[in-house]
């Protein structure tokens, strides 16, 4: 197909419609994504999910009736989401419905391939955008706890799922020696616990150890406190406001874990150099972080594409706001051995990973 000039911008330029035209293919599906990401949230909080998981086929106004909604807006939502594959719609009888599939990971937030916190945790930090495109000037960072309320609840619906699926049947056993001291009684630390999902489900399965949950986001550890008396963990499970460079020593702890959270921190050495302080000389350090590669080029794929969106609106910028160091939410494995050199530890080595996840055993 013979080239021609499409843009004003590079008037000297040839090029390639069929190209151009490929690439807004993929943009309008991007936009599909992007507008979709706010109604799955919405559909999440109504309950539309729930009402539409194992029910028969439904209309907009069955739909409304169940949910206690207003038909006009969920004429237009049933659309967007069968427009985008997440439920089906026949034609003949002009209803819709969720496969069993699809309403395990958008109906039920106990599954483990459920999806719904991800989607809030992506629209609550695109609510940041215009604080993130003035940093990109000025350098300044922005606290986690700075961000939208959907950004605290979102991450632990979106962590949660994973951890109950992994924690206690692979990530704790890859650990040289960590499960049986965990059976027999230990002192355990989670640090950066967020709303303490990590923390309760290990101390569900392992009621003879103490944990201590530590972040220095308060709204965080009185929902984490309230989550432990809930699940009726109370008397295991304690949560403290404390900053991963200066969290309590409990009596020396035997396993100190970061979920997720060493590359959000100012001062990754610092963190660590604390977990040594307060680890027994024979304690194991637990880091969880994203699945990332060692190169750019091995992050161009979806999850690097999430994780890297994630590093410019959330991650680094508390990083940056809190320290000298930020690690990126794509942190690579030599700059993380590197980190836990710097802080005294001797032994790095990854234990095991997940699609979303990798998994390293640290210890003196
Ligand atoms: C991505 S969230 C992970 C939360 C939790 N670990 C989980 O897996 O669900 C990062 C957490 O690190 C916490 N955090 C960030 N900087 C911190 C610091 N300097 N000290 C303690 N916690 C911090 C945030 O408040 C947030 O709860």
């Amino acid at each position: 197909m013979a080239s021609q000039t499409v843009s004003q911008i590079t008037p000297q330029k040839e090029i390639e419609k069929s190209k151009v035209d490929a690439f807004l293919e993929k943009a309008v599906s991007d936009f599909g994504a992007a507008v979709s990401a706010a109604l799955v949230v919405v559909g999440d909080k109504l309950g539309l999910y729930k009402a539409m998981a194992g029910a028969a086929p439904m209309n907009s106004a069955e739909l409304a009736a169940r949910t206690g909604t207003h038909e006009r807006y969920i004429r237009e939502w049933l659309i967007n989401q069968a427009a985008g594959g997440y439920i089906e719609y026949d034609p003949a009888s002009g209803k819709y419905t969720m496969t069993d599939e699809h309403a395990a990971a958008l109906a039920d937030d106990q599954s483990p391939f459920f999806v719904g916190g991800g989607f809030q945790v992506i629209t609550a930090m695109i609510k940041a955008d215009e604080r993130i495109t003035k940093a990109f000037r000025t350098g300044q960072g922005m606290f986690w706890g700075e961000h939208h309320q959907d950004l605290f609840e979102g991450t632990e619906r979106f962590f949660r799922p994973g951890y109950a699926a992994h924690l206690v049947s692979d990530w704790i056993p890859a650990l040289d020696g960590v499960k049986p001291r965990l059976e027999a009684g230990a002192l355990v630390a989670d640090i950066g616990c967020g709303y303490g999902a990590s923390t309760i489900i290990m101390a569900k399965a392992f009621p003879k150890s103490r944990f201590y949950g530590f972040d220095n986001h308060a709204p965080s550890i009185v929902h984490a406190r309230s989550e432990a008396f809930h699940s009726g963990v109370a008397s295991s499970a304690f949560f403290d406001i404390a900053g991963a460079t200066n969290f309590p020593n409990a009596g020396g702890y035997d396993f100190i874990a970061f979920f997720d959270c060493l590359h959000d921190l100012g001062d990754p050495v610092g963190s660590l150099k604390r977990a040594r302080e307060t680890l027994n000389n024979d304690g194991v350090v637990m880091v969880v972080e994203p699945m990332a590669a060692e190169t750019v080029e091995g992050n161009l794929n979806p999850i690097g594409r999430v994780y890297s969106g994630a590093s410019v609106l959330c991650c680094t910028p508390n990083a940056i706001a809190s320290g000298q160091t930020a690690l990126g939410t794509l942190a690579r494995e030599k700059d993380l051995r590197q980190v836990a050199r710097q802080a005294g530890f001797s032994r790095f080595r990854k234990a095991c990973e997940t699609p979303m996840n990798r998994v390293f055993e640290v210890r003196p």
